[in-house]
């Protein structure tokens, strides 16, 4: 069987990338949805209606773990797919997220001072704030949403002086609280964590989760045999789209850089 890794669009690469990394052997299962992209703007209902859709696709490609590397599909959607979808209609296979290994290095590394930057539905599920607050209750937590950034991405525009533009924007009202470390808590943004260094400066410590969530996997792997033992290792990836437009082929090659095997992208319709 196969790990399913979903994302609304290509943000979920910068996960894929790191678990194609640290833990090549596995069989994977990428799907973006990005005929719908952004999900970032979208109600909570919606979200976890399409987080659905793209779920039942991946059991359906055989997946025995689906992680939503999103964290607007995980702050919406994870715990209500935990508790009430899989005991109900899947009841053997298991569905993780981005944000609980992020919260883990937060604690572990006792981070106090933190600013989260997302999608406006993550911010506005107060996901992050509540589950730091679980670990370290003395931590201030600032939120900024930033939603230009995922269409910016998406469209695999390069013009870094209007991107330094938005972030200088974006990132001022954290600044200002003088946070030490800023989460990139869209797996988008792990794809221009560069450029987040460069506004916030070389003292702020800039977390993205790809690896982060491939080491907690390794973790949860080992964890739990009863799950590691149907996986599938050989070493194969397929990947799925929701809109196949040139470009896009482009930018996941692109984005995975050396980990790209020319494999065909497929193109679905999750709605149908
Ligand atoms: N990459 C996604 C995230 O981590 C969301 C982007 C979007 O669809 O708005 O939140």
């Amino acid at each position: 069987m196969n790990i399913g890794v979903f994302d609304s669009g290509l943000g979920g690469l910068t996960i894929l990338k790191s678990l194609l990394k640290e833990l090549p052997e596995y069989n994977y299962v990428y799907l973006g949805d990005n005929a719908r992209v952004p999900y970032g703007n979208r109600s909570a209902e919606t979200i976890y209606e399409f987080t659905k859709q793209a779920v039942d696709f991946l059991f359906k490609k055989n997946c025995k773990l689906v992680i939503l590397a999103c964290n607007t599909a995980t702050s919406n959607a994870l715990v209500k797919i935990q508790k009430e979808y899989l005991p109900k209609y899947f009841p053997d296979r298991r569905v993780l997220g981005v944000i609980k290994p992020t919260i883990e290095n937060i604690k572990e590394n006792n981070h106090l001072r933190v600013g989260i930057v997302g999608t406006k539905a993550t911010v506005n599920s107060g996901a992050f704030v509540r589950e730091i607050h679980k670990v370290l209750p003395k931590a201030e937590v600032y939120q900024q949403a930033c939603p230009m950034l995922v269409p910016f991405i998406e469209n695999g525009e390069k013009n870094e002086k209007i991107l330094k533009l938005i972030l200088e924007e974006y990132l001022h009202f954290l600044l200002q609280k003088k946070i030490t470390t800023i989460v990139l808590a869209c797996t988008h943004y792990g794809l221009i964590k560069k450029q987040f260094q460069d506004v916030v400066g070389p003292k702020i410590k800039v977390i993205s989760e790809g690896r982060l969530v491939a080491d907690k996997l390794r973790t949860y792997l080992n964890k739990h045999p009863e799950i590691e033992k149907n996986l599938d290792k050989k070493y194969q990836t397929e990947y799925f789209v929701t809109d196949l437009s040139p470009d896009y082929h482009e930018l996941i090659r692109l984005f995975l850089g050396s980990h790209w095997k020319d494999t065909k992208i497929n193109l679905i319709n999750l709605s149908s």
